[in-house]
């Protein structure tokens, strides 16, 4: 979810978010194509990022959590990958044949202007040609209607015992959710995560493509590749192309 700053947030993380079939989806997309140079934006804890280089990619891997890439760097294959603190805007100009966000990076720019510009930023970085590729929830599955917090209880195992976890969650705009995660560690430590994710529709994220200089060559609404609204994954799935004219 949001930015993971301690090192017992980025242990849950991992602890909670095994490799999973998003993650084979988004390894068989990047072997459609020749892609040698990879980014991965908002890379958490290296998962896919680490995958792709032990694939043969140079892979980049860019987040702004210090906690995160520390936790990335020391993970067996890590040392494969290049890691980078910051975001979009520090990716040099035609520099990748790929770009990646995955597990809803693109929901945690829940301003407007600031998803242009990352956008903007990932459209410069990329050669043209290149591909953006990343998931985004659809809002017509409306998470927040069917929120149940305590469906959210959970006991995460970590190596010194197991973590009690809950989340909260509120649309606290129109197609934005307001979410923080909640644990209590086995030694009575308490810490919690929020984020806020912005659920953009098909032509939101069509339009502001476009805008950025990319054209969509695929939406697919599940991780088995179903079309908008037929999965029940409830999910935007986008490969898009960066088109030769640069914006600035
Ligand atoms: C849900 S995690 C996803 C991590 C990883 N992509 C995965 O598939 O497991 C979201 C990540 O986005 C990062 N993030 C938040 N704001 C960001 C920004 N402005 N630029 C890049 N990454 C950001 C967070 O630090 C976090 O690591």
């Amino acid at each position: 979810m949001g930015e993971f700053h301690d090192p017992r947030l980025v242990e849950v993380y991992d602890a909670e978010c095994p490799w999973g079939w998003e993650d084979d989806f988004f390894m068989a997309v990047l072997a459609e194509r020749s892609a040698h140079r990879v980014v991965d934006l908002g890379c958490g804890t290296g998962r896919l990022a680490i995958a792709m280089a032990g694939a043969g990619h140079e892979v980049t891997a860019v987040d702004p959590a210090v906690a995160a890439l520390a936790a990335a760097r020391r993970k067996t294959g890590g040392e494969r990958v290049r890691w980078l603190q910051g975001t979009a805007g520090q990716l040099a100009a035609r520099s990748f044949d790929a770009a990646f966000m995955t597990d809803h990076v693109a929901q945690s720019y829940p301003d407007d202007e600031e998803w242009d510009g990352v956008l903007r930023g990932l459209r410069r970085a990329l050669v043209p040609e290149g591909r953006l590729i990343f998931d985004s929830g659809d809002p017509a599955f409306e998470p927040w209607a069917l929120w149940n917090p305590r469906d959210s209880l959970r006991t995460v195992p970590l190596p010194d015992g197991a973590a009690r976890a809950w989340s909260e969650a509120a649309e606290v705009e129109p197609n934005v959710w307001h979410v923080t995660e909640r644990y209590r560690f086995p030694d009575g430590r308490e810490l919690a995560n929020s984020a806020t994710l912005r659920f953009r529709t098909e032509a939101q994220l069509r339009d502001s493509l476009r805008e950025a200089g990319f054209r969509v060559d695929r939406v697919y609404g599940g991780w088995g590749r179903e079309p908008v609204g037929l999965s029940g994954d409830g999910e935007f799935i986008v490969i898009a192309v960066a088109t030769p004219r640069l914006m600035s």
